[in-house]
């Protein structure tokens, strides 16, 4: 019988990157993947959209965790999942990026002897205000098999005293999944349905806590974009935490009463991927969008004082602008003067690094 190991998501961020590492893994034909759903995003347009166009499979097991504080997610995944590998343990567990899945999980496994592959392992911002950096922490420190995407991910854990015996540099298996849709996603039509021209209009995202939680700097962020889109449309898919947080501070009408910003639904992978394509520049603070922007070669103006993926501002596309409506404008002029650099690819972001992911945890298992 084949060993079984478990694929752990749970947020929008963790699906493509478990797609392209269940095919790989499948492919190899070595062990036997067990899909879990942590449902701490379960929105069809957070969640179900993400397993459709990416073809994952429903998962064998699903949490239903739903939302909550940290604490009460954290704790409810934590315990649903350890009923399942009581009664069914796997070979491993696999978790991906930083979500509270990610670590809730981890936590679960290691206390049942399961060991635990962290796949986009290493990555460290060093803003421990940020609930995604205690989770990379925790989890790089408990698992046994860490998965690096960049090199600044292996130099980390090399400084935190982990064993390079543990350590494997695979590259990117969000860009393997990049790569597998492209072609798919020129058949969207979300250009045509927002009335948008190739290269004349930007897209954006926001939700980390440090620009949406305080309504003051989110009145400032919607104000300068407000203003910046009047210079060229930009098209803004609201997180459900940024719609709530802007409806709390009382500024909803910046985001739907300012004539060039389109403030639309969550948007699918494809039509994601479409709109970053296609975009004269991205303002966005997600990290993964850093690094979609970077391999794609287009300017992404990072909302952040820093982050855990430098290799996207020092060979990218990327500029740190954080949540000063000054920096902001300056680098929005930057990009329509020419004045961005360029970036380059960056090695191991190839399209093949679920299969390094697979044949290092085969080997390994
Ligand atoms: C989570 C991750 C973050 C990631 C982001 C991507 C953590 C700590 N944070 O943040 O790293 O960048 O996902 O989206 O794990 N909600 C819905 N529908 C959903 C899911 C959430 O309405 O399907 C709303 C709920 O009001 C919820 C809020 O969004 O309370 C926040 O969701 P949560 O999963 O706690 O964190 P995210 O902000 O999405």
């Amino acid at each position: 019988m084949k060993t079984l190991v478990d694929l752990v998501a749970g947020a929008r961020p963790n699906f493509m990157k478990l797609a392209p590492v269940m095919r790989a893994i499948r492919a190899r034909g070595e062990l036997e993947p067990r899909i879990v759903h942590t449902g701490q995003h379960y929105d069809y347009g957070m969640n179900d959209v993400f397993f459709e166009e990416l073809g994952i499979p429903r998962p064998d097991i699903y949490l239903e965790v739903g939302s909550g504080s940290h604490g009460a997610q954290t704790a409810r995944i934590l315990e649903r999942y350890e009923e399942y590998l009581m009664k069914d343990p796997p070979g491993a567990t696999v978790v991906f990026g930083d979500v509270n899945s990610t670590v809730a999980c981890s936590l679960a496994a290691v206390k049942l002897r399961v060991p635990v592959v962290h796949v986009e392992a290493g990555l460290r911002s060093f803003d421990r205000t940020m609930p995604e950096e205690i989770n990379r922490i925790l989890t790089d420190a408990i698992a046994e098999l860490l998965l690096v995407s960049e090199p600044s991910g292996a130099a980390n854990l090399n400084l935190e005293g982990v064993k390079s015996a543990k350590v494997r540099l695979v590259g990117n298996v969000m860009i393997d999944t990049l790569m597998h849709e492209l072609t798919l996603a020129k058949k969207s039509h979300i250009l045509e349905q927002l009335e948008l021209t190739d290269d004349e209009y930007a897209i954006m995202t926001m939700h980390r806590p440090s620009n949406v939680d305080d309504p003051t700097i989110l009145k400032r962020l919607l104000e300068v974009i407000r203003d910046l889109s009047s210079i060229m449309p930009i098209v803004f898919p609201i997180h459900p935490r940024t719609r709530q947080a802007a409806a709390e501070a009382g500024v909803t009408d910046l985001l739907f009463k300012s004539p060039g910003l389109r403030c639309i639904d969550p948007v699918s992978y494809r039509n994601n991927l479409w709109l970053m394509a296609n975009a004269r520049l991205v303002l966005t603070d997600s990290g993964g969008m850093q690094e979609e922007t970077t391999f794609l070669k287009v300017p992404c103006l990072t909302l952040r004082e820093n982050t855990e993926r430098p290799i996207t501002v020092e060979r990218g596309t990327s500029r740190l602008v954080g949540n000063e409506p000054e920096q902001i404008r300056n680098a929005f002029e930057d990009v329509l003067a020419g004045r961005w650099q360029k970036g380059e690819a960056i090695p191991l972001w190839d399209g093949h690094a679920s299969e390094r992911v697979a044949k290092e945890i085969c080997l390994w298992i």
